[in-house]
């Protein structure tokens, strides 16, 4: 497996697998990887002939008051886990390598990204999306991979993809959960085994959510309700936003039918922590 650091090295590395008439999967990632990147991974390994992934802590897509410096890394166990998939290159560049002091271009899905996490992260979005395009322009994927554990993301870069007319296949893998239901994120390294206890009620609230839908509960504001008042049993959860949206155009429901996400985000002591269901009702 190799690990590209620039552009110039990745592009001709793009150009010879190209020329072999290969197929390109790519997954984007923070690093820090477990195992809800590693499933993207292993699709891209079965949908592909080549997988990349990058490794790259995008500092536009952290607000001021965020985790830039802290964020977990560990490069060395991330080649060993994208190695043990499959992978067979890691794009690993330098911040200035992808932001060179004069850039003078930022990328924004409007509407979109004022929503869920855009209310308390205003810029991250417009972070997200810059540094998607210019990965896909990088390293001028077939298919890329992200998942719905960040639905709001995937919704926003499908519309990116859609109005700038990019030439990537954009697929969605499935949230991939601890057992006992914690949906797996590399901030939950952060979390003291207290806080780690509490974060359970965010998919225990998401289950009696889904219940009340299964037995016939179509009121939105009920089914916020109902999540809020299950969160509230955790004195240390603090709720961010519950939101049950249209799963298609994040817009707010308030009868549910059709394709519905419903998300939430919280901290927990320092850490913010997100999580969702999207479900087809009848
Ligand atoms: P990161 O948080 O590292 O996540 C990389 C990809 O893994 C995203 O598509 C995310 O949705 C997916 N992922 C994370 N946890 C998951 C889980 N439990 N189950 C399934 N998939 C999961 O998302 C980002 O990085 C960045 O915003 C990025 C797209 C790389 C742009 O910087």
């Amino acid at each position: 497996m190799q690990i590209c650091k620039t552009i110039a090295e990745l592009k001709k590395k793009i150009k010879e697998i190209k020329n072999e008439g290969k197929t390109v999967g790519f997954v984007p990632t923070m690093g820090y990887l477990h195992e809800g990147h590693l499933s993207l991974m292993r699709q891209a390994r079965k949908e592909n002939d080549f997988v990349i992934i990058s490794i790259f802590v995008n500092p536009t897509q952290f607000e001021p008051n965020e985790d830039l410096a802290t964020y977990p890394r560990d490069l060395q166990r991330d080649v060993e886990l994208a190695k043990s998939v499959g992978v067979e290159l890691i794009f690993a560049p330098e911040a200035e390598e992808i932001y060179p002091e004069n850039y003078k271009t930022i990328v924004e899905v409007i509407d979109l990204s004022q929503s869920l996490c855009g209310v308390t992260r205003p810029g991250h979005f417009k972070g997200v999306c810059t540094v998607v395009t210019k990965l896909f322009n990088i390293v001028q994927p077939d298919r890329a991979y992200f998942g719905q554990k960040d639905a709001q993301q995937v919704i926003i870069i499908r519309q990116m993809v859609k109005d700038l007319h990019i030439p990537v296949e954009v697929i969605a893998g499935p949230i991939v959960r601890e057992a006992d239901g914690l949906a797996m994120s590399s901030r939950n390294k952060y979390l003291k085994s207290e806080e780690r206890q509490a974060a359970l009620v965010l998919f225990k609230a998401l289950t009696i959510a889904r219940e009340a839908i299964q037995t016939g509960e179509r009121r939105a504001e009920l089914i916020e309700q109902i999540i809020i008042q299950m969160i509230a049993k955790e004195p240390s959860v603090i709720i961010d936003y519950v939101s049950v949206v249209s799963g298609v155009t994040l817009e707010k429901i308030s009868h549910l039918e059709g394709q519905v996400l419903i998300a939430l985000a919280v901290f927990i002591g320092k850490t913010r922590l997100i999580d969702n269901i999207m479900l087809e009702v009848a």
